[in-house]
């Protein structure tokens, strides 16, 4: 499959990098794709562009984007009827409410967009490498589109994820984005981004 992904840093390249091991053909983008053309140099299935351009080549998107910046890129980006997988979050939630949930708000401003949320409270390497944590532990997954999560349902398991839990429609995209905090808190806590959030039960 041709996957755009916007963004080519720690989510983007890692992201990029993995999907292109699988065998997909991947854009990853910068807004200065000659200043980065050099760290991907070599990585077979993978090429650099900007991300107007990465999004043209994808049938699939990714964003991994600042949150505060995705919708505008998104205005320029050709991503009418097309699922994309939204993996990313306000920094501004860190310490401030979240008045509208991003992955809600690209859905509103691009409504014919197949919009997927998920691995936005994961670490960027375990996202294509979950089993590099020894317990169980899990991915959430909320869409309005029911065939694009099961799609991406399929990706995720490719990517090495057997625990997928399923939070429903868009309306989670809050709980999955007040997640951050707590996830920098523990970052900070636990000296490193080496974990994953586990729910427990019967
Ligand atoms: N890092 C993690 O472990 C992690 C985990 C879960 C979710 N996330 C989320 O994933 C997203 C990306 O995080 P990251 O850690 O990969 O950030 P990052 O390393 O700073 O990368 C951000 C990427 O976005 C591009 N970019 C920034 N502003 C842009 C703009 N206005 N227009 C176009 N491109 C722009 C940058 O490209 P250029 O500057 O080269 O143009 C860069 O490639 C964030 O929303 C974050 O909350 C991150």
């Amino acid at each position: 499959m041709n996957i755009g992904v916007l963004g080519a840093g720690e989510v983007g390249g890692t992201i990029g990098r993995k999907l292109a091991a699988l065998g997909h053909t991947v854009m990853v983008s910068s807004r200065h794709p000659e200043a980065i053309g050099r760290d991907f140099a070599g990585v077979e299935n993978l090429s650099v562009g900007t991300p107007q351009e990465a999004a043209a080549q994808g049938e699939w998107l990714i964003n991994a984007l600042p949150g505060e910046g995705t919708i505008d890129v998104l205005r320029s980006c050709a991503v009418d009827g097309k699922i994309l997988i939204d993996i990313s979050n306000y920094m501004s939630a860190v310490d401030q409410p979240i008045e509208i949930p991003l992955g809600e708000a690209i859905q509103r401003a691009f409504p014919s967009v197949r919009l997927v949320k998920t691995l936005n409270s994961v670490s960027a390497h375990l996202m294509v490498d979950p089993g590099h944590l020894k317990g169980r532990h899990q991915v959430f997954i909320a869409s309005n589109d029911e065939p694009a999560k099961r799609q991406v349902t399929s990706l995720l398991r490719d990517f090495g994820w057997s625990e997928v839990i399923d939070l429903g429609g868009l309306d989670a995209c809050r709980a999955m984005e007040q997640l951050i905090p707590l996830w920098m808190q523990l970052e900070e806590k636990l000296g490193g981004p080496n974990f994953n959030l586990a729910v427990v039960r019967e």
